[in-house]
């Protein structure tokens, strides 16, 4: 929108009490940006300066918008009398010719919306015209309904409608364009005679109408305008939203299995030809490369992957960047900042924590790495350990490149294992090991000649004498103790 007469107002103060939450409905998350951030984006890609009313949690609501559209202003209407007092505590703000103002609790509305009822408004030189909508359900008994004759027309709100739902199935979307002048002189005409007791701003339809003032509107499909008072219609608005962003990774070679089962917010990039398996949670500002898979149930939380890669089903991925070619899981856990370079592993039930594996480096099972810095083709062996917290801090482990890490190995940090040097399986290791040098680190083994035997014999004769001094005849629950001399061999 090129003009500079409009200025936005956007209505965020409510106490959201059909939420049954005790908080903001405008702080909830629709595929991960809060409700009230999608108003406040909307009037900035249009340009359009901004000012939220805020009331309940008004803090918070300031401090998300703010940290976004640092240009947006505030007011504060500190008693929630409705959405008519909500705009008169905005008076000392309106310089502009048009007053736009918005429900903070509509995450789907579009640009063209705003683009059409501006001009609507424009070109009839009305005094208020407003976005309404289709919507013959009369059991989204939350919305004000469209009441028309020939020449007047008025807004009925929920509480107060007692004609037939299905014959004034238009529906007051929560968007109006005012001019400032009308507004001036009318505002101070709401009062709060209807069931609710509150400054409906919606009766302003009918002063203008009343005055002989043109209203203009405009209607828009019921999808875009819903607004979310409860649980049921934040599920509702998140669906759809939803929906539109897996389309749009479609549209650009995306595969979802099970499309209705993934979740994925409004900031992630998916590259062409990755599949996305069911139950993926791809969030907060996730990228996925090209080609990759991404099986069942696995969660990438702010994970930049590169491209080509598996990550195998049940894997929890947060704060990590992942080269290229790489394969996770099943069961690995990647987290606080791990970086992982092109053509690792990071196999089955291993934890990766703030470290760095080189290219080609490989940790198949088994594995908690923490705090380490491990070079290009390292492999550790299953059950390795990094030793990193001594109770009190945690500590370093360096692994240079072409180490071989013994299975079962336990690295005492801090602690360096040098270019190609190798542990041995079962050690722990609490020297620094120098470059191709072998650490052993565990007793020695012994080997006793037919020892096996004369243990089993010693300890066949010892059960045989205990179950003679057992003359016991005890009752247990549900069954008898029988005397059963098998009961020491081993099937
Ligand atoms: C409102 C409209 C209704 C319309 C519907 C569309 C009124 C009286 N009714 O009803 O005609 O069909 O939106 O979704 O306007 N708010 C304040 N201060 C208040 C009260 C509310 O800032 O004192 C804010 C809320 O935070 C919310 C917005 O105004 O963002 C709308 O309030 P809400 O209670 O959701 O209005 P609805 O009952 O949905
Ligand atoms: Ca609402």
């Amino acid at each position: 929108m090129t003009t500079t007469d409009v200025q936005a107002i956007v209505l965020a103060a409510g106490k959201s009490s059909r939420f049954k939450t005790g908080r903001s409905k405008l702080l909830e998350r629709v595929c991960g940006q809060s409700i009230i951030l999608y108003p406040t984006t909307l009037f900035s890609s249009l340009s359009i300066p901004t000012t939220l009313v805020v009331g309940h949690q008004k803090e918070d609501i300031q401090s998300k918008v703010q940290e976004k559209h640092p240009e947006v202003t505030f007011v504060t209407q500190k008693e929630q009398n409705g959405t008519g007092h909500a705009i008169l505590c905005t008076k000392d703000t309106w310089k502009k010719d048009h007053i736009l103002i918005m429900n903070g609790d509509m995450p789907l509305v579009t640009e063209e919306i705003i683009q059409a009822l501006y001009t609507k408004h424009i070109q009839k030189n009305a005094a208020v015209s407003f976005v309404m909508a289709h919507n013959a359900d009369p059991s989204l008994g939350s919305y004000g309904r469209v009441v028309k004759t020939d020449d007047t027309i008025k807004i009925v709100e929920a509480k107060d409608f007692d004609g037939d739902a299905h014959e004034n199935c238009c529906i007051n979307a929560g968007i109006y364009i005012v001019k400032r002048t009308f507004l001036e002189q009318h505002i101070s005409d709401l009062d709060q005679t209807n069931a609710a007791k509150e400054f409906y701003f919606t009766d302003l339809i009918k002063i203008a109408s009343d005055e002989q003032q043109t209203v203009a509107t405009i209607s828009a499909p019921f999808d875009r305008i819903r607004g979310v008072n409860t649980m049921q219609e934040l599920w509702a608005a998140e669906h759809i939203k939803r929906a539109e962003l897996i389309r749009y990774w479609m549209n650009r070679g995306v595969r979802f299995s099970v499309a209705q089962n993934v979740h994925i917010d409004l900031d992630v990039e998916i590259g062409a030809g990755t599949y996305v398996g069911c139950g993926a949670h791809i969030i907060k500002g996730s990228k996925i490369g090209k080609d990759c898979v991404i099986h069942e149930s696995s969660s990438l939380e702010n994970v930049i992957l590169g491209d080509k890669c598996d990550v195998y089903s049940h894997c929890i991925l947060k704060d990590s960047i992942i080269g290229n070619n790489v394969k996770i899981g099943p069961f690995a856990h990647v987290r606080e900042h791990a970086t992982i370079g092109d053509n690792a592993v990071v196999g089955n039930f291993v934890e990766i924590k703030k470290s760095t594996l080189g290219t080609n480096t490989k940790a198949k099972h088994l594995s908690y790495l923490g705090d380490a810095h491990i070079g290009n083709n390292v492999n550790i062996g299953a059950g390795t350990i990094t030793c990193n917290h001594n109770g009190v801090k945690k500590n370093v482990t360096t692994i240079k490149d072409n180490a071989y890490i013994g299975s079962n190995s336990s690295l005492v940090a801090p602690v360096t294992i040098g270019t190609g040097a190798y542990t041995a399986a079962g050690s722990t290791i609490t020297k620094n090991v120098a470059d191709n040098d072998l650490a052993i680190g565990r007793a020695r083994q012994i080997n006793k000649k037919n020892y096996a035997s004369l243990i089993r014999e010693r300890n066949t004769q010892q059960a045989a004498q205990e179950t003679e001094e057992d003359t016991t005849d005890a009752t247990f629950i549900g069954a008898r103790k029988t005397k059963n001399t098998a009961s020491t061999q081993h099937d």
